[in-house]
C-alpha cells in the first residue's frame, strides 16, 4: 500500500502539477447497499464514513480545495424517507466532525442554495462555517441544495444587478467565489455525466472517473486520481 507521504513526493517528482481543487461526485452508495441487500440508508452511512476519510485523505495529500457534491437541487425528487436519511446524516457529521476540522485546520464552506433546507442545519452550518473560516491548510465546499444552472440563474442576476454582465463579474458571483480553479473533477461509480454539478467551473477541469462505488472509494484511489492529473497536459484551448 502507498503510504501518503510517498505519494505526495511522487506528484511533486513527476511534474509538480498537484491539483490545488477537487471536486468528487460521489455516486452509487444506493448500488452498493443493494449489492448487499442492504437498505439504501446503510449506503448512505456508509457513504458518510468515506466522506470522513477522503476529507482527512486530503489534507494528508496537501489538497487546497475539495468539494463534495452531497445533495443536489434535484434530491428532493427522491422519496421523503430518503431525503430523511440524508438530512439525518447531514446533522450527524456536522455535529460529530467538526471538532476535527477545528482541530485538522480545515476550514468549512457551503456552495448551493443551503438557506433552504431545515432551520437547524442551516444554523449549525453557519456556525461552522463561521467556527472554521480562520483555517487555512485544506478548504472542504459542500455542496448542499446545489444545481450548477440555479447557481449561474442567481450569480447572472447578481451580477446585472452590479452592472455589467462579464466572465469576471459571473464569477465573482458564484458561490465558488474565492476558491482556486477547478482542476480534477472525480465521480465514481462508472456514470460518466456532470448531473448540474459546476458547469462552469469544470470549463477547463480534468475528469477522473472510476467504477467504484462511493462507500468503496479510498485514499489510494484519490492518490491515483492527482497522480494520472499530474500526466495530463492541459491547454486552456491553446497549443
Ligand atoms: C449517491 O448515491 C450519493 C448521494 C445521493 C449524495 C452523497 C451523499 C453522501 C455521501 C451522504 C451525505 C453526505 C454528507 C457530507 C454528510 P446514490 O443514492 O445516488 O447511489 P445509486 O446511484 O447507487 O443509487
Amino acid at each position: 500500500m502507498l503510504t501518503n507521504g510517498s505519494q505526495t513526493e511522487r506528484i511533486e517528482a513527476g511534474t509538480g502539477k498537484m491539483p490545488r481543487h477537487v471536486a468528487i461526485i460521489m455516486d452509487g452508495n444506493g448500488r452498493w447497499a443493494k449489492k448487499r441487500m442492504l437498505p439504501r440508508a446503510m449506503g448512505h452511512k456508509r457513504g458518510v464514513e468515506t466522506v470522513r476519510k477522503i476529507v482527512r485523505a486530503a489534507g494528508e495529500l496537501g489538497l487546497e480545495t475539495l468539494t463534495l457534491y452531497a445533495f443536489s437541487s434535484e434530491n428532493w425528487k427522491r422519496p421523503e424517507d430518503e431525503i430523511n436519511d440524508l438530512m439525518g446524516l447531514m446533522r450527524e457529521f456536522i455535529k460529530s466532525d467538526l471538532d476535527e476540522f477545528a482541530a485538522n485546520d480545515v476550514r468549512l464552506k457551503i456552495i448551493g442554495n443551503y438557506k433552504a433546507l431545515a432551520p437547524d442545519i442551516v444554523e449549525m452550518l453557519e456556525e461552522s462555517i463561521a467556527r472554521t473560516s480562520q483555517n487555512t491548510r485544506t478548504t472542504l465546499a459542500v455542496a448542499l441544495n446545489y444545481g450548477a444552472q440555479d447557481e449561474l440563474v442567481r450569480a447572472a442576476r447578481s451580477a446585472a444587478a452590479q452592472g455589467e454582465i462579464t466572465v469576471e463579474s459571473i464569477e465573482a458571483n458564484l458561490d465558488t467565489a474565492g476558491l482556486p480553479p477547478l482542476d480534477l473533477l472525480i465521480r465514481t461509480s462508472g456514470e460518466q455525466r456532470l448531473s448540474n454539478f459546476m458547469l462552469w467551473q469544470a470549463a477547463y477541469a480534468e475528469f477522473w472517473f472510476t467504477d467504484t462505488l462511493w462507500p468503496d472509494f479510498s485514499k489510494d484511489e484519490l492518490a491515483q486520481a492527482l497522480t494520472e492529473f499530474s500526466t495530463r497536459e492541459r491547454r486552456y484551448g491553446g497549443r
